[in-house]
């Protein structure tokens, strides 16, 4: 099937202006995601700047078979549209992975194809001196198979060669990083022994067949076996790495991965002279990084750390044996007589929010207590749940208005002045213990300093550790008591009892 549009020139200036205003775009949407409230329509903007360069690409001139192109948009829209139906807000993490490991490997495949482009040209340019051998010289063809192809230039075969490695990284990492989240594969961190001595080795033999590979640029046809142990070389160092790490560190690993591949887009984009993939996989490339830093000092963690020091797993967090000390519980009745009483009420809402979709409870609860002259607001710590946003989202879902939404550093100063915080399903993120203990594995992490508030009433299953697997000073805190039982439960009893009283 040939090409339905008139071709056009890459160099065109038509090309060039519908690039440029496709990036604008993705840097405007950016912009408006910054903003619970301008998110949504940040989307919508950047998918307008997507379609504008994937239109735009589609109308160059030596763009291949129609037919497939078409098939794969189809199939593509057909899995995207189903699947953003279907996921549930706990499994976005997964669907961030899959579809971010689907780009590495696309950028992969690119460059492989751009190194048969290559070899191809270096055939055509054999054939040709082969016939004009035999033509003028009575030589056959066939003994002219040593000649040199074309020399491809550094500059394109550099970013191929990181487009390759990384890309391929980005998808054999990302799909390890989906199976443990989707418990396809075991969580847990898994690893050989000396395993960062043969992940040092694998990047090592990369970079001397890139060296190679560089060097014999000429020699494109007899290296292409090279180039595919390479392709299956970074295939295997991207599994290696992240099998090693904790299922519930993934967030962060995905967001390096995606920052992954943004980078090989972008040397994708060099490599084929494509500016929109080129801009397009810098944003990428440093909006992931960005995140990948701010959710480390979140957590108080180095990036190093979460990558090499398997934290987050069920042999380092999840419980374990705890001191007996003593706390104090109450029913949900008690929690609504107490909640009735108040001025003033902040909701700190945590991991076990998500786990029990108790968002929509949480927010009938705030309503109830509104209609009682209560003020309600939320405080969003950022790295509460197991995504960027987790929370921003889920009240989001359940219409919370985002006024009554106080990030962490804007919350805090109000604290000693509430009268009663209610902690849902949040722990770490509430921990005094990263104030105080300095042998504490989140010492040092921002917290939500519940602990200053005058009343605390804390809505969780039992005693058991966060993800942190550390003990919370604030559940014995003489103003804390523990409501007991799943979140959404125990909300819509005190929803019940609040239109009671
Ligand atoms: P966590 O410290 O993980 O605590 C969640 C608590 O929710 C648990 O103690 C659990 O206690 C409770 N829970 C679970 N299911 C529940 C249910 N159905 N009903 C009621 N409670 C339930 O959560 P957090 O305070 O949100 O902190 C987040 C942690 O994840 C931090 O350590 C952070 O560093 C880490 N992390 C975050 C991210 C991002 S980007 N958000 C990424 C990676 C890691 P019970 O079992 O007793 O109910």
């Amino acid at each position: 099937m040939s090409a339905p549009l008139a071709a056009l020139s890459p160099d065109s200036a038509i090309v060039a202006i519908l690039y440029i205003l496709s990036f604008s775009l993705f840097i405007y949407g950016l912009k408006l995601g910054t903003h619970p409230t301008s998110a949504r329509r940040g989307n919508l903007v950047a998918a307008v700047g997507m379609a504008i360069a994937v239109a735009t690409t589609l109308g160059l001139k030596g763009i291949g078979n129609w037919g497939i192109i078409i098939a794969g948009i189809l199939v593509g829209t057909i899995i995207g549209a189903v699947a953003s139906k279907r996921v549930k807000m706990t499994e976005m993490p997964q669907m961030v992975a899959l579809y971010n490991g689907l780009g590495g490997g696309a950028i992969a495949l690119i460059a492989w194809a751009e190194y048969r482009h290559w070899v191809h040209q270096g055939e055509v340019l054999k054939d040709e001196v082969s016939n004009l051998l035999t033509i003028h010289s009575g030589i056959p063809g066939g003994a002219i198979t040593s000649l040199e192809g074309p020399s491809v230039p550094l500059e394109v075969m550099i970013p191929t060669l990181l487009a390759m490695i990384v890309g391929s990284i980005s998808f054999w990492g990302s799909n390890v990083a989906f199976g443990k989240l989707q418990e396809l594969i075991p969580s847990q961190p898994m690893g050989l022994p000396g395993q960062k001595i043969i992940n040092g080795v694998l990047l090592l033999a990369l970079i001397a067949g890139c060296v190679v590979l560089g060097m014999n640029a000429e020699y494109m046809d007899l290296n292409q076996p090279l180039f595919i142990l390479m392709l299956v070389g970074a295939a295997v160092l991207g599994v290696m790495v992240v099998m090693p790490i904790g299922g519930a560190d993934m967030p962060v690993v995905i967001s390096l991965l995606n920052a992954f591949t943004g980078l090989s887009a972008a040397a994708a984009g060099i490599a084929l002279d494509n500016t929109a993939l080129i801009v397009a996989g810098t944003l990428v490339g440093s909006s992931g990084t960005i995140l990948t830093l701010e959710m480390a000092t979140a957590m108080n963690r180095s990036v190093a750390n979460i990558l090499f020091a398997g934290f987050g797993s069920p042999a380092t967090g999840g419980g374990g044996d705890q001191e007996q000390r003593p706390y104090r519980s109450m029913n949900a009745q008690d929690a609504a007589i107490q909640l009735a009483y108040a001025d003033s009420v902040v909701i700190v809402p945590g991991y076990g929010l998500a786990v029990a979709q108790a968002q929509h409870a949480v927010k009938e609860m705030a309503d109830e207590l509104n209609k009682k002259g209560v003020t309600v607001n939320y405080a969003i710590h950022p790295v509460a749940g197991r995504m960027p946003g987790h929370m921003n989202v889920l009240l989001a879902e359940a219409d919370v208005p985002y006024e009554q939404l106080k990030e962490m550093d804007e919350i805090n100063p109000d604290l000693p002045q509430t009268d009663v915080c209610v902690v849902i399903g949040a722990n770490d993120v509430t921990n005094p213990a990263a104030k105080t203990d300095e042998s504490s594995p989140i010492y040092g992490m921002p917290i939500i300093e519940v602990d200053e508030a005058q009343q605390v009433l804390v809505l969780k299953r039992s005693m058991s550790a966060g993800f942190a697997g550390i003990d919370n000073d604030l559940f014995y805190n003489e103003k804390t008591a523990m409501v007991f039982g799943d979140a959404k439960g125990t909300v819509q009893d005190i929803v019940t009892e609040l239109g009671n009283l």
